[in-house]
């Protein structure tokens, strides 16, 4: 199967990039599954049905959130009825929505979508390890999953990096979310699993984490409350991770780094191409 991770869309910028490059790009690689962060799309601060919706009719086949979940309090009530919208899954017993979720792909795959989101220096939530195994435990990849993808949204690249061996030959995909700049360690573990401690974002690079950087920047140097963060409005970029897997185990033959748009060095997989 082919494999597409983007990281965390913020913003118009974000959204944009998201709709102008994906239907060509599930095309031109022939895409079997696409799952995206949507954490950050409505104006950088969570998402909203409309946005979700439009982001699922770009091409992804699963949205995954984060810390900024809620931001939009009517996610606490659509997401009970968007079975392609993903959460944390580690959250406690009786949130709303759902962590983890066997998602049909159109290409007929089946594909286990799971959010989990670290503790250091994050809210302090139940263990992202145990919650995560009950998941791969019910739903085994190469017998029930065609594939298993997991966006740990945390932190800590320790904490992503232990979660990424842990789950090693589990999951097609272990990636990491939240800190929206990529880095450059996109691999396949020993165990077969592709690893990247963060996917980047899908947004404006001329900001500072995708929001406009003049007043990121006063609240560093002035410590008093200023303007409304706003995301950048310059032309997005995508960003993530691009993953082949074995058809009958479900692991990673190769990765590569997308980073498509303006700011960034571009780069793909070019044995797609
Ligand atoms: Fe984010
Ligand atoms: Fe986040």
């Amino acid at each position: 199967m082919r494999l597409l991770f983007l990281g965390d869309i913020v913003g118009r910028p974000g959204r944009n990039a998201v709709t102008e490059r994906l239907p060509g790009l599930r095309d031109r690689w022939r895409l079997d599954c696409v799952v995206i962060n949507g954490e950050n799309s409505a104006g950088g601060f969570g998402i909203n049905e409309a946005i979700c919706d439009e982001i699922l009719a770009a091409g992804a086949d699963a949205i995954t959130l984060g810390n900024h979940s809620w931001d939009q309090r009517e996610t606490l009530v659509f997401i009970e009825r968007q079975p392609r919208l993903l959460r944390p899954v580690n959250y406690p017993q009786g949130t709303p929505g759902r962590g983890a979720n066997l998602i049909d792909t159109r290409s007929g795959h089946r594909v286990l979508v799971v959010n989990v989101m670290g503790r250091l220096y994050m809210d302090p939530l139940d263990d992202p390890f145990a919650a995560v195994d009950r998941e791969l435990e019910t739903c085994p990849m190469g017998q029930v999953a065609d594939a298993v993808i997991i966006d740990v949204h945390a932190e800590a690249t320790s904490e992503k990096e232990a979660m990424g061996h842990y789950f090693d030959g589990r999951a097609s995909l272990v990636v990491g979310t939240h800190t929206h700049v990529p880095t450059a360690d996109h691999r396949v573990l020993s165990g077969g699993t592709a690893y990247m401690s963060d996917a980047g974002m899908c947004g404006d690079y001329d900001s500072v984490l995708g929001m406009q950087k003049e007043e990121s920047i006063r609240r560093f140097i002035q410590k008093t409350p200023g303007a409304r963060m706003e995301p950048a409005l310059g032309e997005g970029t995508l960003s993530g991770i691009a993953v082949e897997t074995d058809d009958r185990t479900g692991l990673a033959r190769r990765v590569a780094a997308v980073r498509l748009g303006p700011n960034l060095e571009e780069t793909w997989p070019r044995f797609w191409d």
